[in-house]
């Protein structure tokens, strides 16, 4: 059985694609759902477990990245969380987190260590990247000469845009840009050394950051999750391929195969097989990392 909402007693600040946030005073309470989104459609059908297994991905990075910045986490067990959502437990565990409420920045932080999705489209189309030249001759999957931070505005409809860093400097300042840049680079190559350890690539991936009251930055919303990243089977990666993955890639290449579905809601609905097909591929990411579901 999936969970694809919930409806707890408190003001909702906001449901996303993937999950379903609490305004709780000082504090959100973020509960991962197991909602799947594809370019930038939620699908019908959940996929069972998923919100869980991303909860406990995320923690798993919040803790392995926290020498580097500190993140949003105020509690992970519902044990841990106010009185008031105690009776909410059996919904809550595993799959929820109580962080702190940040001002989010209005930009999404994107590295890449490998050409693939609206990189390589863009590298297509005039040889860039967000503004940054690559080496001409490089295919789909191909490892970039060294990692990029590559950008893109958040957008509350539609597709994000990817933007230069000069663009992104105008937005929220030189000094914040610079410092965004220099910790998406650091959490990225974190991401890639704890990997490589498990047999998986790090292509790319996301973060968002927010600003506390005081001005400092930390990290927010999720962390090298397989709904955030590209995890690609190490042995199995051969450039100018589509690289067999442990993320929503195997989703997204169904959805391709479809003639019909022009990639506006509704999205179609899911066959069992390919739901199960997701399923087994969150699900050994996490063991990976040792997660517990
Ligand atoms: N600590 C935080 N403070 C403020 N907002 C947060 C924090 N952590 C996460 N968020 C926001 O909560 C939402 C999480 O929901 P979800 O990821 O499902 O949304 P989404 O559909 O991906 O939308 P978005 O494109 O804005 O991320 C995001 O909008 C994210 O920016
Ligand atoms: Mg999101």
């Amino acid at each position: 059985m999936s969970l694809l909402g919930t409806d707890l007693p408190f003001p909702v600040f906001r449901r996303g694609k993937v999950r379903d946030v609490y305004a709780l005073g000082e504090h959100l309470l973020l509960v991962a759902t197991d909602r799947i989104s594809a370019f930038d459609c939620v699908m019908p059908q959940g996929i069972p477990d998923k919100g869980r297994i991303l909860t406990q991905v995320a923690n798993f990075w919040f803790h392995a990245t926290r020498d580097l910045i500190p993140n949003h986490l105020v509690a992970t067990q519902v044990k841990d969380y106010l009185a008031e959502l105690q009776p909410y437990r059996e919904q809550l565990e595993g799959r929820s987190i109580l962080v702190r409420r940040t001002e989010p920045l209005p930009v999404e932080c994107v590295v890449r260590g490998y050409l693939a999705g609206s990189g390589l489209k863009e590298y297509q189309a005039d040889g860039t990247v967000c503004g940054l030249k690559l080496p001409p001759g490089l295919r789909l999957a191909d490892r970039l000469p060294e990692p990029i931070f590559t950008p893109a505005t958040k957008e509350d409809e539609g597709h994000d845009i990817n933007i230069s860093f000069e663009r992104m400097a105008e937005i929220v300042g030189e000094e914040r840009a610079a410092q965004l840049r220099q910790v998406s680079l650091a959490l990225y190559q974190r991401g890639v050394e704890l990997a490589a350890q498990r047999g998986i690539l790090l292509a790319d991936t996301k973060f968002e950051f927010g600003v506390l009251p005081d001005g400092s930055l930390i990290v927010i919303d999720e962390v090298l999750t397989p709904d955030s990243s590209r995890y690609w089977l190490a042995d199995t990666w051969r450039p100018g391929q589509n690289p067999p993955s442990l993320d929503k890639q195997f989703l997204r290449d169904y959805l391709e195969t479809l003639p019909t579905w022009n990639k506006q809601a509704p999205a179609p609905d899911l066959p069992q097989p390919i739901i199960q097909g997701i399923r087994e591929r969150y699900l050994d990411l996490a063991s990976r990392f040792g997660v517990e579901v």
